[in-house]
């Protein structure tokens, strides 16, 4: 029987208890049409004979990444161009911990770095190791550069512990490497995103800006993109990498950012401005730096062009969604500004607060939409709010939109 086209996975097994459930992952993802190939790290053998993998996955097991034999054979080049996605599961604290700081030595990490294909992690292991800082650090760095982790499960562990760290079940691991090939709730779909700030230059040196990271932002389209989305990133300066299969478009200034999201909103469906655009700019740049000695200096600035209102302004403009940041009675503002500005819907924070906003690791949302509906996120790393954002976003758009 033939296989139906890009259903291969590169499963990658490393040194945790859990590696026999990796055994029953492989059959599976078998049974769900997937091809297989497994990668074990030194430690994931102590657990599991090579053997064992080999029969379940009917393909030779690669564990050596300085092995001549099996450079000849399929090398770990080709391993990383073969796989249309890599798992990783059991996932330990330490293979996370080299994946975040990209190394490569040895082959399961090596072909991390060298593959496009999409990463996914389903950790494992003791309940303090998981929420040991250095691990939460990992995870979110994973996080931030679209690394879906599944899981880990609560319960019974086999070190005798009972908290988070328990690799989810093979069964639901295989539904949701599944359901991401089947493909998300915005297959076929054009988003538009903004993110990060602007800079408005005053001078060859100087410019105004704010404290935006970028960072929810990112963590938007990158949730878009992973729910199947065509997804265009048009990004102020911010240091973070660009998400995996996002085309990412750079700009600096509120202008470029304007004229760059003008160009692509008459054909995308969704837009979401989740850029800190600067709302003044300087009226004029001095083409020389400004001396002190010039005296004392005044800015003149002017409005620059409110994107997000002039993309809802639009006929027949794409689904528009706003962000706001409040300091108090956010639904009251959030839903002022989602009717001042014409948009389909809105995802308010609350800033002010330590735990979120601007350079936090995670927020909470209001989000509002136009019928006058409304759901609260609550608070979660950004990556995961923007994942349950996205599914909102899809859910209105849909019924906007049937197909
Ligand atoms: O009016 P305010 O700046 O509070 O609105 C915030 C929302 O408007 C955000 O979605 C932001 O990306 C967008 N915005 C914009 N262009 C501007 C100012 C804000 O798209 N010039």
């Amino acid at each position: 029987m033939s296989r139906p086209p890009n259903r291969r996975i590169v499963l990658g097994v490393a040194g945790g208890i859990a590696a026999y459930k990796a055994a029953d992952l492989v059959r599976r993802l078998r049974d769900r049409d997937f091809e297989v190939r497994v990668v074990m790290t030194a430690g994931a053998r102590e657990f599991v004979g090579p053997l064992t993998f080999q029969a379940l996955s009917s393909n030779p097991v690669h564990c050596e990444l300085l092995d001549e034999q099996a450079e000849a054979g399929m090398g770990h080049i080709e391993l990383a161009r073969w796989a249309d996605l890599v798992l990783v599961a059991p996932a330990t604290a330490h293979v996370m911990a080299r994946l975040a700081h990209g190394l490569a030595d040895d082959l399961l990490t090596t072909l991390c770095l060298a593959t496009t294909a999409p990463l996914v992690v389903a950790p494992a292991m003791n309940q303090q190791m998981w929420q040991a800082n250095a691990t939460q650090a990992n995870v979110l760095t994973l996080l931030d550069r679209g690394v879906q982790v599944l899981g880990p499960g609560e319960g019974d562990q086999a070190c005798g512990e009972i908290g988070p760290g328990r690799m989810l079940e093979p069964e639901e691991i295989a539904d949701r490497i599944e359901a991401r090939f089947r493909g998300g709730a915005l297959t076929g779909v054009d988003v538009v995103v903004t993110a990060g700030p602007t800079r408005e230059a005053l001078d060859p040196v100087r410019f105004l800006t704010n404290h935006s990271t970028g960072k929810m932002g990112y963590a938007v389209a990158c949730a878009a993109a992973q729910a199947g989305a065509r997804v265009s990133l048009v990004s102020g300066p911010t240091a973070l990498p660009a998400p995996p299969d996002v085309d990412r478009v750079e700009v600096t200034s509120a202008e470029e950012m304007h004229a760059e999201v003008m160009a692509r909103a008459a054909r995308c469906d969704i837009f979401i401005a989740a850029a800190a655009v600067a709302d003044y700019r300087p009226a004029g740049i001095a083409e020389q730096k400004i001396k002190k000695s010039d005296g004392p200096a005044a800015l003149d600035l002017v409005r620059t062009p409110d994107i997000v209102a002039a993309v809802a302004a639009m006929d027949n403009g794409p689904f528009t969604v706003g962000f706001a940041a409040e300091t108090q009675s956010v639904q009251t503002h959030a839903r002022d500004k989602l009717e001042r500005k014409g948009l389909d819907m809105i995802a308010a924070n609350r800033v002010g607060l330590p735990d979120r906003g601007f350079a936090s690791e995670s927020n909470a949302l209001s989000v509002l939409w136009r019928d006058g509906g409304c759901r609260e996120l609550a608070l979660a790393p950004k990556a995961e709010l923007a994942r349950d954002l996205i599914g909102l976003v899809a859910e209105r758009y849909r019924a906007e939109h049937p197909a």
